[in-house]
Parts: structure tokens; C-alpha cells; sequence
């Protein structure tokens, strides 16, 4: 599956679509990675930077949501706990078995499918939300 930010994907905030970016691109590298059977030692690397980089970007949307007074901050918040636990029962399963073809399905359907998807419904209404609230976004 492709893997890439397209305009489409854009909640019209510079800064969450920035991050957005850049989750979507270590994304990438982490399923070819993967996919190409690379060695633990390049698959987990990326996993972890991967990790640390969503929680920051969970942090830098809750911010957003808690500084305008977000209505829906708290069923946003509970999605993005959701997603940090699905991630760390991935690493697990990939620290137990490897890449297997169903760590490689389960991966795929929470960073691609499901995050896409966050991205296009969950992170779009916010960024209606936030854009008239936001002078300079
Ligand atoms: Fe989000």
C-alpha cells in the first residue's frame, strides 16, 4: 500500500499537517523495511522513533484541543490512547516473533489504514474547529 501525504490528507493547520508529514514518511520506511525482511536492528530503531514521535504529536494536537477549548478533546484523546496501545502490542509481537505476516498485517492496518483514516475524519474536524480560532495558522 502506498504511503504518502497528498493534499487531501491536509487538516489546514501548518503545524499538525507538518507532523503529519513526517509520521506518514517513517511510516513508509518502517513497512518497506518490514516488508524487505530488514534486520531487527533497522526494523526497531524506526519503531521506536516512530513511537516517540506519535506520542509528541498526540501531545502537540491535545495541546491545541485543551487551548481552544476542543468539545470533543476527550473522545479525541481516548482515540489517540487507543492507537498507543495497538502500537505497543505491535512492538511486542515483533519483538517475540519478527516480522511476521501477521505482525506485518497488524502493523499495516493500525499506522496506515487506521491512521489514514484518523487523519481524514477524527483530525479533519478538529482542524475545522481550530482554523477559525487560529489567526496565523
Ligand atoms: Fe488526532
Amino acid at each position: 500500500m502506498q504511503v504518502k501525504w497528498t493534499q487531501d490528507l491536509s487538516v489546514d493547520v501548518k503545524e499538525i499537517d507538518a507532523q503529519h508529514k513526517e509520521l506518514l514518511r517513517r511510516i513508509s520506511g518502517l513497512d518497506s523495511a518490514m516488508k524487505q525482511g530488514r534486520a531487527r536492528e533497522e526494523i526497531f530503531p524506526l519503531l521506536e522513533f516512530l513511537e516517540e514521535y506519535a506520542v509528541i504529536h498526540f501531545r502537540t494536537e491535545e495541546v491545541y484541543m485543551i487551548k481552544y477549548r476542543y468539545p470533543r478533546y476527550q473522545l479525541h484523546k481516548a482515540k489517540h490512547e487507543w492507537f498507543a496501545e495497538e502500537f505497543a502490542a505491535i512492538r511486542k509481537g515483533l519483538e517475540k516473533e519478527g516480522a511476521t505476516p501477521e505482525v506485518i498485517v497488524r502493523s499495516n492496518n493500525l499506522l496506515i489504514t487506521w491512521f489514514c483514516s484518523h487523519i481524514r475524519t477524527t483530525d479533519a474536524a478538529l482542524g475545522a474547529f481550530l482554523k477559525p480560532k487560529i489567526v496565523k495558522l
